[in-house]
């Protein structure tokens, strides 16, 4: 292959697309590659007793990390944890009951955002730190690993309603109800979760994702303020101390217009795109400038068959030649079959 990329990046394939180069094959990973659809992380999971002693365990974090990678060789492995644990390390009580997703103390004023921690508390993420480091010593040489991150807005509606919401109701009237402790809230999620990515840069992790999995909700202007805005702080607070780090921001939901901007204010690498994105607008806006990771639904990836054939035969000429990581529009749901991810590995490989 052409050794695009050299250095610091090796032969790593994804890291050559986030530095803008067209690797000689398409890179490919899986949102929530690590998870319930596979029967060798159940056993972990149910080995650990709860969700937060998975993410907490180095040994297990570390082993379902690499699980996806020796099943399928993807080229990015991303290291298992959760959006939730930056709430978690600032003192806000959570849990996960199964089968009802994450529950936590709910935070709504200034006065209870002030009872939280100003900083991550380091017993619980250096935990995740040290899996970090040793995620990447078992890594093969050409796996790219993956940090990650909630962006402050995602993050901020958990916290806000201590649930998921169908539509983040609680969190969009606080930001328009009290603008002062939601920009407090938001601040205090920037600085800390550019801390916590600057942590995982520096144990190991060759590049970072953002997750702004409910951008999608913000009108133009709230997406300037809460998705744009912090996730730009977050790039320059990073890359004030890790000069040429690598990130990638995910604003699940976003318009093109607002895509558009966000790669022209905030300097990442990569966005990442769901599966109702645009592709040839997209490519045509963007395509010189970041690279695209994405966009196959997920729903197609159950389906398999022609269906999901099809489907990516048209993403993938749809980003044939440019600087395109093949990645799922949203994460892998439990019920998908191994045998299509598969299927979907062979043909994006050809
Ligand atoms: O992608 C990976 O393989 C790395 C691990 C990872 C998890 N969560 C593991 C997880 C990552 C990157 C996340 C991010 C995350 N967590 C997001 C952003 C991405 C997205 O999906 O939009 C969000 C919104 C969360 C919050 C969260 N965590 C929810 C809503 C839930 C419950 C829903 C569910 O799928 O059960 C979780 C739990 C969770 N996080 C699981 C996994 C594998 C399932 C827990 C289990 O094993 O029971």
């Amino acid at each position: 292959m052409k050794r695009l990329g050299e250095g610091k990046s090796g032969q790593r394939i994804v890291s050559q697309a986030l530095d803008g180069h067209v690797p000689d094959r398409t890179p490919i990973w899986m949102m929530r590659q690590a998870g319930r659809y596979l029967p060798e992380y159940r056993a972990v999971r149910e080995k650990a007793g709860d969700f937060l002693t998975l993410c907490y365990t180095p040994d297990h974090a570390v082993e379902v990390t690499l699980q996806p990678i020796r099943r399928f060789g993807f080229d990015a492995a991303i290291l298992f944890s959760d959006i939730l644990v930056v709430p978690h390390a600032l003192g806000c009580d959570l849990s996960f009951e199964a089968g009802e997703g994450p529950r936590l103390s709910t935070v709504t004023n200034l006065a209870e955002l002030n009872a939280l921690r100003d900083e991550l508390d380091a017993s619980k993420i250096d935990r995740v730190l040290e899996a970090v480091g040793r995620i990447r010593q078992e890594l093969p040489e050409e796996t790219t690993l993956l940090g990650f991150c909630g962006a402050p807005w995602t993050v901020a509606t958990y916290m806000i309603a201590g649930r998921g919401t169908p539509d983040q109701a609680p969190a969009r009237l606080a930001s328009l109800r009290d603008p002062a402790f939601f920009t407090a809230l938001i601040d205090r999620l920037v600085q800390t979760s550019a801390r916590y990515l600057i942590g995982q840069l520096k144990a190991g992790a060759d590049a970072v994702q953002i997750f702004d999995s409910w951008a999608g909700v913000l009108d133009p202007e709230a997406f300037r303020l809460w998705s744009i805005e912090p996730i730009t702080r977050i790039v320059q607070a990073v890359r004030a101390e890790v000069p040429d780090a690598r990130i990638i921001a995910f604003p699940k939901g976003a318009t093109l217009q607002g895509l558009t901007e966000l790669v022209r204010v905030s300097g990442v690498n990569a966005v990442g795109l769901d599966w109702t994105a645009e592709r040839p607008a997209t490519r045509l806006a963007l395509g010189g400038k970041v690279a695209l990771q994405g966009n196959l639904d997920p729903l197609t990836l159950i389906a398999g068959g022609g269906a999901l054939d099809r489907a990516i035969d048209a993403l993938m000429q749809d980003f044939h030649g440019a600087a395109h990581i093949f990645n799922l529009g949203h994460g892998i749901r439990p019920e998908t079959p191994i045998a299509h991810v598969e299927q979907m590995i062979a043909r994006v490989r050809g």
